[in-house]
């Protein structure tokens, strides 16, 4: 429907640099850096536009002032070229749309990562929806923002009265019912609304019911039904692969009033108790502390020395296998060297091996009740894309000989945990990582503790639903240049 004063805007999305140089166009935007060649000088001309608007969504332009200027500086192929490239930038997340009225924004749809994730919805007057139960709306600076961790894409609301669209989205109606309920906009014929209320499909923030008296498609869906909204947002925010906001060791305070914390804390007057000094533990307890004691995190490995599959059957049986599995009336609890939180054991190890000796690079799963590996995924393009996004580690040449995932089932925790589910699976992650990190010591291997891997990437990678099993961390292992067992 065309409404006088409704237009679409084009903008880049908030943080990204742009940068114009000999027929090509480079965004980037915290850690990514992408780079597009341009078709033509129309195309370049309307890119420059774009890239001159990283400011107020009114001052965007337009979508038909972009093609207007690829039109009147390029050729009769350019506003093809144009849409092709505004197509790509959208799945980058590079772009966004704004929707204004009169001149006046009122809502945009931005893109946070890549929008093919997103369970989109689309949105015809009968289809019967409902919020989904994952949305949450915050403030950022002055703007509304709603945001699920089921997709990539966020939308700002510019005008408040648009929030009583949101408001009435609790129960379920048609799109139809949905937009009668709603007072329009003056002028508008509700066409802003059933936009907004389009985007929200797109976004994956809405639901779909089959009658307005049936339950969700969200909440019969087997894969999403054990998560909660917040265990949901947390991992999505703390992995990579479904956002692109800030991410990871940033150091945002630096050059601010906010100065780094202090480890040591200052002397106070409390009373104090003096400790006495260590003393000799015997045999055992001393093995041990020395492990602990010699426990280093190692990033560089000697290729020329790789591990074996009979090392990383030793590491695997010593510290991860299943020793007993037993039946109660909750289902199966399970025994194995490491603890884990009501015996749930939901954590499952991958391998992701780059040069092992004995054993094909690829990744497996390591099956801990018969101790043997499933190869999941032979070496692919696909499979060296994901393992090289792993770490961030510094010299290609001393990458780790292989990577241990740590996956979990996360039903299987989240079947009996409520609100702390996804904070037992962490903590069970961390008992893991530092049984590891002290085997890895004891075998004359290196080990090191990862945490910001890409969730959704390995799950691609190991062919999983990554709602219902992936990644929460990794474990890197090598052989070290100069050690020996103790
Ligand atoms: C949960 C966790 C996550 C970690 N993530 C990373 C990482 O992503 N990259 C990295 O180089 N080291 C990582 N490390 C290793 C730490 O940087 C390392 O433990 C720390 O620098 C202290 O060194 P040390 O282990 O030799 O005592 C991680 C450690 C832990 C426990």
């Amino acid at each position: 429907m065309v409404v006088t004063g409704l237009e679409e805007r084009i903008r880049l999305r908030d943080s990204a640099e742009f940068e114009l140089l000999n027929g090509s166009m480079t965004i980037s935007a915290f850690l990514h850096r992408f780079s597009f060649k341009l078709a033509d000088d129309g195309v370049a001309t309307a890119m420059s536009r774009l890239g001159t608007t990283n400011g107020p969504s009114e001052l965007a332009p337009t979508t038909s002032e972009l093609e207007n200027l690829a039109t009147e500086f390029g050729n009769e192929t350019s506003v093809l070229g144009l849409g092709k490239l505004l197509g790509r930038l959208t799945l980058s997340g590079l772009v966004g749309r704004t929707i204004s009225f009169a001149g006046e924004a009122q809502f945009s749809i931005i893109p946070d990562a890549l929008p093919a994730i997103s369970d989109s919805l689309e949105c015809t007057p009968s289809t019967v929806v409902s919020l989904s139960r994952f949305v949450f709306l915050r403030v950022d600076k002055t703007k509304i923002l709603l945001e699920t961790p089921r997709s990539g894409w966020i939308i700002e609301i510019h005008d408040p009265t648009l929030m009583t669209v949101i408001g009435q989205l609790a129960s379920p109606a048609t799109v139809k019912e949905h937009l009668e309920r709603v007072v329009p906009q003056e002028g508008d014929n509700q066409e802003i609304e059933r936009r907004l209320l389009s985007a929200l499909g797109r976004a994956g923030m809405l639901t779909n019911h089959a009658s307005p008296t049936e339950a969700s498609e969200e909440s019969l869906d087997p894969s999403l039904r054990v998560w909660s909204a917040h265990d949901l947002l947390f991992h999505q925010r703390s992995r990579v692969g479904r956002s692109r906001q800030p991410f990871g060791g940033t150091y945002r305070f630096v050059g601010t009033e906010v100065p780094p914390p202090r480890y040591r804390r200052p002397v106070d007057d409390q009373p104090k108790i003096e400790l006495p000094s260590s003393t000799d533990c015997g045999e055992v307890a001393e093995n041990y502390f020395g492990l602990l004691n010699q426990r280093r995190s190692q990033r560089e490995f000697d290729d020329g020395r790789p591990v074996s599959l009979g090392d990383l059957a030793e590491l695997l049986w010593r510290t991860t296998r299943v020793r007993d599995v037993r039946e109660t009336e909750y289902g199966e609890i399970v025994d194995r060297p490491f603890p884990s939180g009501g015996a749930v054991h939901e954590l499952d190890t991958y391998i992701a091996v780059r040069t092992v000796d004995g054993l094909a690079p690829g990744l497996y799963r390591y099956d801990p009740v018969d101790h043997l590996l499933v190869l999941v995924h032979p070496e692919s393009r696909e499979f060296w894309t994901w393992f090289h996004s792993v770490p961030p580690w510094p010299e290609p040449s001393t990458q780790p000989q292989a990577v241990l995932v740590i996956a979990s089932r996360f039903d299987r925790v989240m079947w009996k945990y409520e609100g702390m589910a996804y904070a037992v699976m962490l903590k069970n992650t961390g008992v893991l990582m530092q049984s590891w990190s002290l085997a890895v010591e004891a075998l004359g291997l290196g080990g090191c503790p990862l945490g910001a891997g890409d969730s959704e990437g390995f799950a691609r990678v190991a062919g999983l639903d990554p709602y219902v099993e992936s990644s929460v961390a990794e474990f890197a292992i090598g052989r070290p240049d100069n050690r020996q067992p103790l």
